[in-house]
């Protein structure tokens, strides 16, 4: 099997996002006592770059999801496989997360939130796809769009490989 893999942001490219990010996130929760809450496994490398870059006393929990999109007609069944441990009631939530594609992992995520009672739920992403979207996700603080290729690097895999890639990456396979 050969394996194509095309830079499509740089390192220093993804470190003015960060910053960037970090300075939006920053004007808008400093002294609001956000939770941090990052979606695991693929946000690890962006939700340490990211919050390491917030002027405040940042307070986070993290939640495993996975889709089983692809073996269902009916589409969309998302499962919480490690759930937060937080109280939520009242707390202004921010999630972090590696890419939005079809938006159905974040349609099931926030809306189970906004149930938990949050003062307020907004959306940090790292990339968004939106060419494949099948439910509608609000991306409130965005790095960058891309096309629909598969992504790697910076925390995304491909069947678990790739994830420490420092550049985010488009890969291609071709038997
Ligand atoms: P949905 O389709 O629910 O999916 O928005 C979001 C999750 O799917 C994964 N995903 C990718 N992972 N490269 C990856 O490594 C990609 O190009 C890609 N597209 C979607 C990702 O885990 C995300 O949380
Ligand atoms: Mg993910």
């Amino acid at each position: 099997m050969m394996v194509n893999m095309e830079v499509l942001f740089t390192q220093k490219e993804i470190e003015s996002a960060v910053v960037r990010l970090a300075a939006d996130i920053t004007r808008d929760y400093k002294g609001k006592n956000p939770l941090v809450m990052g979606i695991l496994k693929g946000s690890f490398i962006f939700l340490a770059d990211l919050v390491r870059r917030l002027d405040f006393p940042v307070e986070l929990d993290f939640v495993t999801l996975s889709s089983y999109k692809e073996k269902t007609t009916s589409g969309g069944e998302i499962s919480m496989d490690r759930r937060f441990t937080t109280d939520l009631k009242g707390r202004h939530v921010l999630v972090v997360e590696d890419i939005v594609d079809t938006g159905l992992t974040l349609h099931f995520l926030l809306d189970h939130l906004r149930e938990e009672q949050a003062a307020s739920v907004r959306l940090c992403a790292l990339l968004d796809k939106p060419s494949r979207r099948q439910m509608p996700v609000q991306i409130d603080y965005l790095g960058f769009t891309v096309p629909d290729r598969f992504i790697v690097g910076y925390g995304l895999d491909c069947a678990q490989k790739y994830r420490n890639l420092p550049d985010i990456c488009c890969l291609d396979e071709t038997v």
